[in-house]
């Protein structure tokens, strides 16, 4: 069978881990175009991989003839008008959360996939294809932990990155639509696509004033309860000493599920003056390494078999939704109804 020709956008932290998955690590696919704005990056990339089309315009790559699918790892503002040129041009369109930064945007975004019902499009929501979490996913369904009562969810990114952390910040759409996001979308993927009723978010600048003048906190987090009445407690962290930790405890009527209650990389112990030691994940790209190549190669297979993705743009639209109105919460310091 022919390979997807993807053409990939964004070549920054994520973008690059990207376009090595496709070009080496995704069977069925081929990396045949690389686009970003800096033409260094380009430049180095595309060599390094040895991709022979590249462009410092999207628009121009999204134009090529020899492309059947585009990949959006750009910032997050950009997402909607760049979903909007690649499936106007007949692109198959993966795009990396969140949907975009402003609800408007995500429901424009909606409009634009609903109107190509013949190409693919697919929402970067990698923990969807981690291991752990579908295992719990179908434990889930299968009822083996009875109705969900609580969802208790951290994300905290690693010290040791805070640098390239606060550089993306300005463009990130804050911590709530950055980070609590993909919690977010877990929350609405456990329940079974349950909206929000009421939510409260707090934070505050911890180690790093930076983030005030953003209107943003280094550490936030978010008590939410859905139409079901089932809870879910966040929290979003950008410098945690010890490296990059995940962790999601589901606690039903029946029994509870736990995903990495000790963030750690391995089975490996490390016995010193300094006690008993387990290292954690150094960073996101670590911790989701098999995460992003599974949720690739759907993309890829989607295409090739002529299906859609388990996710969609609406649960794009959701989580982009309640992350925003979570922001406006910490901004306001009220406790807000989902939708007034
Ligand atoms: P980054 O800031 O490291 O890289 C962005 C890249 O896009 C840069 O190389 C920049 O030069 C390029 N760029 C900017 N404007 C452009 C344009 N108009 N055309 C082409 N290239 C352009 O950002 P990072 O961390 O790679 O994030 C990119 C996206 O991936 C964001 O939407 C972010 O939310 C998402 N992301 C998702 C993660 C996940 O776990 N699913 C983890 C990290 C990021």
């Amino acid at each position: 069978m022919k390979k997807i020709r993807i053409g990939s956008i964004g070549l920054g932290r994520l973008g690059y881990e990207h376009a090595v998955n496709i070009a080496a690590r995704v069977p069925g696919a081929e990396l045949k175009a690389l686009c970003d704005v800096d033409k260094e990056k380009l430049r180095n990339v595309a060599g390094q991989l040895g991709v022979e089309q590249t462009y410092e315009d999207y628009e121009q790559m999204c134009k090529d003839p020899e492309l059947d699918a585009i990949c959006i790892v750009s910032p997050s503002d950009l997402h909607t008008k760049q979903i909007r040129t690649a499936l106007d041009n007949g692109k198959h369109v993966f795009c990396e959360k969140p949907l975009d930064t402003m609800v408007e945007k995500c429901r424009e975004a909606e409009q634009i996939v609903a109107a190509h019902p013949e190409q693919v499009f697919m929402l970067g929501f990698m923990r969807r294809y981690d291991y752990s979490y579908r295992k719990a996913k179908e434990k889930i369904d299968r009822g083996d932990i009875g109705r969900i009562i609580l969802i208790r969810a951290y994300t905290q990114d690693p010290l040791a990155t805070i640098e390239s952390t606060l550089k993306f910040a300005p463009h990130s759409g804050g911590q709530f639509l950055d980070m609590c996001v993909h919690d977010i979308d877990l929350c609405s993927w456990f329940t079974g696509g349950q909206k929000p009723k009421e939510l409260w978010a707090v934070g505050g600048c911890f180690a790093y004033p930076q983030y005030r003048e953003l209107n943003d906190g280094d550490n936030v987090s978010c008590l939410i309860q859905y139409e079901d009445e089932t809870m879910a407690f966040l929290f979003a962290g950008r410098a945690a000493a010890h490296g990059c930790n995940v962790e999601t405890e589901i606690i039903g009527t029946k029994g509870t599920l736990r995903i990495g209650s000790v963030g750690t990389d391995s089975m490996l112990e490390v016995l010193s003056e300094n006690g008993v030691c387990r290292e954690c994940y150094p960073d996101f790209m670590y911790r989701w390494h098999d995460a992003y190549i599974a949720e690739m190669e759907e993309f890829v297979n989607c295409i090739r078999e002529g299906r859609k993705p388990g996710v969609t743009v609406y649960d794009g639209t959701l989580a982009s939704e309640t992350a925003y109105r979570c922001k406006e919460s910490f901004e306001t310091g009220k406790k807000l109804s989902f939708r007034e």
